[in-house]
């Protein structure tokens, strides 16, 4: 039977997400992550551990069949492979930063100015599709340095928490595009191949969903119940299980995270009391 073979960051911002989400799918690896290359014990996939910049091509050529990086490296690359999923981490954005004492006037700053970043393609397509004429300095690395040292006016790179830019003396000026991780692949998969990647989305999906949502239980009076049921409308509607106190429920239901605040107050001003929140491992949908 052949494995899939996953490909993901080596080291940086993506790899331990990238490792924790397969832990959190169930699958487990024997040897350590020191490696270059590991099987798991319990699913039909090899990991490969690479530079993100290679992972693109590596999946075009099927050297992998699929890979976990982030949406900055799939465009800046523009190899032939398909995005499969959104996976919701390592957020963070490609942007162009200058100087912090210059005062910017808009994109017209950057005529004839000299730009360092890793990300010559996505930054030359949008210097034209924004009809400005600059020079592109291409470096791999250590990009944030390059107006420190007399090598470019400003640079163009990858800002998550911004503290890179802070301690260089730079200022974010332009977003040039949003990025998280994602999935791609390969888009010539063996049948066989497609069907682990399927039981293996499934499993990505159960462990999002998941942390996207809570498991709520709450008390409440039965005259309260149709509110209550109004604003808790759950994955198909909310349990309702009577106390011994005659007159009183408990209500079980589930709550998207980004909702939760909200809904707590909705819930308390409805009438409800004994609220317990509870962080969910798996949701099926
Ligand atoms: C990016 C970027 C900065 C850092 C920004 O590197 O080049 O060094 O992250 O993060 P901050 O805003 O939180 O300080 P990345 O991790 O993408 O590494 P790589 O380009 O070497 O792959
Ligand atoms: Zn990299």
């Amino acid at each position: 039977m052949s494995e899939l073979k996953i490909a993901i960051q080596k080291s940086g911002r993506l790899s331990e997400n990238s490792k924790k989400l397969l832990e959190e799918c169930g699958i487990k690896f024997s040897n350590g992550i020191s490696v270059l290359k590991t099987t798991a014990q319990n699913f039909p996939v090899e990991v490969l551990f690479l530079r993100d910049d290679d992972i693109p091509q590596y999946v075009e050529q099927q050297v992998a069949d699929i890979g976990i990086l982030g949406e900055n490296m799939v465009y800046e690359k523009n190899k032939d492979v398909n995005i499969i999923e959104q996976l919701g981490f390592a957020q963070c954005r490609l942007s162009l930063a200058i100087p912090k004492e210059e005062t910017y006037p808009g994109l017209g700053y950057f005529i004839n100015k000299k730009v360092a970043t890793s990300y010559p393609k996505i930054l030359s397509d949008f210097f034209k599709k924004n009809k400005i004429t600059a020079e592109i300095e291409e470096i791999s690395g250590s990009v944030e340095i390059a107006p420190g040292i007399g090598l470019a006016d400003a640079v163009c790179d990858i800002v998550s928490s911004g503290s890179t830019l802070l301690t260089n003396g730079l200022h974010e000026v332009e977003t040039i595009l949003k990025s998280q991780a994602v999935i791609i692949g390969n888009k010539n998969l063996s049948r066989e191949k497609q069907e682990i990647l399927t039981s293996f989305l499934f499993r990505i999906r159960a462990v999002k969903n998941a942390k996207e949502n809570k498991y709520i239980l709450l008390n409440a009076p039965e005259s309260a119940i149709p509110k209550i049921c109004s604003i808790l409308p759950g994955m198909k509607s909310p349990t309702i299980l009577p106390l011994v106190e005659k007159g009183w429920y408990s209500l079980h239901s589930v709550v998207k995270e980004d909702e939760f605040w909200i809904r707590i107050n909705q819930l308390k001003e409805a009438g409800a009391e004994g609220i317990l929140v509870i962080p969910i491992e798996k949701m099926i949908l």
